[in-house]
């Protein structure tokens, strides 16, 4: 067997036997102020992000079929022509400037430049889930948040602190393992970087797919989780795939703690402004080509190959590319982060 992550193993210690679990990776096809999702048309958007995925990203996305916009992805899966986004986290420094904190590859991952490693898993339980269709787009988190609440009750989307170089402390299911994972940004230095988890809606109102908030067409389980067979709510019937994100930052070079400001409890933001984490989000847009991700769920497919459907390897990967529509520096020690947001303290309500 190949060297995979300790999450996914956790995961089939939970009985998934006969469920597929995609996971791949994707490079970067672009990291600017963005977002098709939220604030189409708009450059620059409020904030910057990092995007991954098919070439038809842009400051806004036709609601048609994307798998017909766009001729290539930075994805392993060729037929996945879909875009999936988050924020990008920075670093103050002491001295008052800010440095983007760059991304590595996931654990067991090689050839990936940036972007994120990309999960798609059916149903523990066997039951059926359908595949997202055409214009499909959502969003998981609320880039607002700045105290508990919202989606962290569903356990949702979380902060992995390594704490050693190659992913010292990977144990358990995400956001499973409170020594480890936090719903804040770590309140230390995390020697082997630092991981975001973000789990999307599960449940979906099988009529729109979108809706004026990007997420009132979709849900969480009434009950539960995902991962415990949680049930939809009657409104949100539909059983989707459970999509799901990892973001590996490289902490390393910011770890030194005479570098970092006094008056803060640790020196990382979120690009929406969002030093406390509660903010993190993800932002999806559809576009498998055909039934493939249909038929990849259907099957009991594991890791990032699955009978029947394209892949591509990573130098053809990462050629696919598309021009920047912001031009700002988004990577050099600035003395503001793109937005112009402050760094603000967290508000620990909890
Ligand atoms: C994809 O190819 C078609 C046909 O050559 C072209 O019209 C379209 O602009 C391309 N899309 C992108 C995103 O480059
Ligand atoms: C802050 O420190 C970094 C790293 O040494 C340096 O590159 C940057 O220019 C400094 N900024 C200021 C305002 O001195």
């Amino acid at each position: 067997m190949r060297a995979i992550s300790a999450g996914v193993l956790a995961l089939l210690a939970q009985g998934i036997q006969g469920a597929s679990v995609l996971r791949f990776g994707c490079s970067a096809i672009t990291v600017e102020r963005l977002d098709p999702l939220v604030n189409p048309g708009l450059t620059p958007s409020p904030h910057i992000h990092q995007v991954v995925g098919g070439n038809a990203f842009a400051a806004s996305i036709a609601t048609t079929d994307v798998s017909a916009i766009a001729n290539c992805t930075t994805c392993t899966f060729s037929e996945d022509l879909s875009n999936y986004w988050t924020a990008n986290m920075y670093f103050k420094h002491r001295n008052g400037s800010y440095k983007r904190v760059p991304q590595i590859p996931n654990r067991g991952n090689t050839g990936e430049v940036g972007g994120m490693t990309v999960y798609y898993t059916s149903a523990y339980d066997g039951a059926k889930v359908t595949a997202f269709k055409p214009g499909f787009r959502m969003l998981a988190g609320h880039a607002e948040q700045r105290t508990d609440g919202g989606v962290t009750k569903w356990n949702a989307i979380c902060f992995r602190c390594y704490t050693a170089k190659n992913f010292g402390g990977d144990n358990g299911a995400p956001c499973s393992d409170k020594s480890v994972d936090s719903v804040t940004l770590p309140n230390k230095a995390c020697p082997g970087g630092i991981r975001t988890t973000i789990r999307f809606p599960t449940c979906w109102d099988g009529t729109n797919t979108d809706s004026p908030d990007h997420m009132s067409h979709v849900s969480y389980p009434e009950t539960g989780t995902f991962e415990n067979s949680g049930k939809c709510p009657s409104t949100h019937p539909v059983k989707l795939p459970q999509l799901m994100f990892e973001v590996v930052w490289d902490t390393s070079a910011f770890n030194n703690k005479a570098d970092w400001p006094t008056d803060v409890s640790q020196p990382f933001m979120m690009s929406q402004g969002d030093s406390s984490g509660y903010g993190q989000h993800g932002d999806y847009v559809f576009g498998w080509k055909g039934n493939a991700l249909q038929t990849a769920m259907d099957q009991s497919c594991f890791g990032a190959t699955c009978k029947g459907l394209k892949t591509q390897t990573f130098t053809d990967a990462n050629k696919c590319a598309i021009k920047k529509t912001v031009n700002e520096d988004v990577d050099g020690w600035l003395s503001q982060i793109p937005s112009g947001m402050p760094m603000k303290e967290r508000a620990f309500t909890s």
